[in-house]
């Protein structure tokens, strides 16, 4: 123990705590841009690799490499790696898979900034981004070409909460030597593990519900050690979008109640879910947990559970849906979620580009009181209508 003690090279992650700092219940947080060494000798060996070892923290930082771990494990993959947002993960790990040249398939209801990288980014590097909604097996194989080198996946998608098929989709990747990633954000290692399903990589907000409150930026992606080292050595270290020591450890306290918050978000949503389904002035209620919802069988053969953001269509005026959202008290206006505050956003979509809008309400249901929030909406309801 003491030459373990003293060793530059012991990775604080391999023990379910820190024997280094009087047993500490919480893991400490590591402070520091680099790692220094008592001798040269001892400093070579650790620049060897500069992944297994503690040199510098844009590379490797006991605190989330503690993180690291913890979430590698939530979703069954062998390593994961952390970055400063959702989007430095996604973009790091799409370019870790396209080459110029390459084609990519992606489902056009996948989180803006991400289809804006694919169409618009990576389009000026030569990479081209075929968009199909995602439902039909039938229309993803056609959309995919010679040159087609992954699969981009969100499941379900954050404004209409679509599916698609994981397990046959993994299945198609492969006979043509694609990659897959899934944004699995949504559904949480909770309630979906695409890894066990053949997908190749997942990738996460952890701004949502990982951390779980609202109070910090961060994104991972986990995978195979093969295809995750390749982003470590490139895309992470070249691009430098790392996940700081102080965020980490938030993450780390957040992921404790992830299992815990995330019942309760299931039951709170569907509650909340079911009694917008019995509005006048709601048209569909758009959650997979749902038995209405298309695809709620698919839902139910790859999910083990649902967490709390959905949707509802509405055929009223939008200005009037934007005064009920306003007229809201426990509700919040606002992007985001995942955290302890629900939150609306009035969204008006033109799917087939052709001038006829769909009203989309955007519901996050927090982690008060379900009857609070039903009171809530039945009241802002009430006073929108008086007028
Ligand atoms: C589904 C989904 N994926 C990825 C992201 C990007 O995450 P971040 O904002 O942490 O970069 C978001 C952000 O809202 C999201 O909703």
């Amino acid at each position: 123990m003491q030459e373990k003690e003293e060793s530059m090279f012991t990775s604080v992650a391999e023990t379910p705590f820190d024997e280094r700092h009087y047993g500490a219940i919480n893991p400490p947080i590591y402070q520091n841009s680099l790692f220094a060494f008592k001798t040269h000798q001892e400093f070579d060996l650790a620049m060897k690799d500069t992944m297994k070892n503690h040199v510098y923290s844009r590379g490797n930082n006991p605190t989330v490499e503690y993180l690291e771990k913890k979430i590698a494990m939530l979703e069954s993959g062998d390593v994961s790696k952390c970055f400063a947002s959702g989007m430095a993960a996604i973009s790091s790990t799409i370019m870790s898979v396209v080459n110029h040249g390459d084609h990519v398939v992606c489902v056009s209801q996948a989180y803006g900034p991400t289809r804006e990288f694919l169409s618009e980014f990576l389009f000026r590097f030569g990479v081209s981004t075929t968009f199909v909604d995602g439902k039909s097996m039938e229309e993803l194989k056609s959309a995919t070409r010679i040159n087609t080198k992954l699969l981009y996946l969100e499941s379900p998608t954050s404004l209409l909460f679509e599916l698609q098929d994981l397990s046959a989709c993994a299945a198609l990747a492969k006979s043509i030597g694609a990659v897959t990633i899934i944004d699995n954000t949504w559904a949480t290692p909770c309630h979906q593990k695409p890894l066990t399903l053949g997908i190749d990589l997942v990738v996460h907000s952890i701004t949502k519900y990982f951390s779980g409150h609202s109070d910090c930026m961060g994104g991972v992606v986990v995978g195979s050690d093969k295809l995750v080292s390749k982003i470590i050595f490139k895309e992470y270290m070249l691009l430098g979008g790392i996940m700081t020591p102080q965020v980490a450890t938030t993450v780390t306290r957040g992921l404790r109640t992830l299992p815990l918050r995330m019942e309760r978000h299931e039951k709170s949503a569907l509650i909340v879910a079911e009694h917008l389904t019995k509005q006048a002035y709601v048209t569909r209620v758009n959650h997979p947990g749902l038995n209405q919802h298309p695809q709620h069988e698919l839902a139910l053969r790859q999910m083990t559970g649902f967490s709390s953001l959905f949707s509802f269509d509405s055929d009223e005026p939008i200005e009037k849906l934007k005064q009920f959202a306003s007229s809201l008290n426990y509700f919040r206006i606002g992007v985001s979620w995942g955290g302890y505050e629900s939150l609306i956003s009035v969204n008006q979509i033109d799917l087939q580009q052709t001038g006829q809008y769909r009203n989309v309400v955007r519901i996050y249901v927090g982690l008060e009181d379900p009857a609070d929030l039903i009171d809530d909406i039945d009241n802002a309801w009430r006073q929108v209508s008086l007028f």
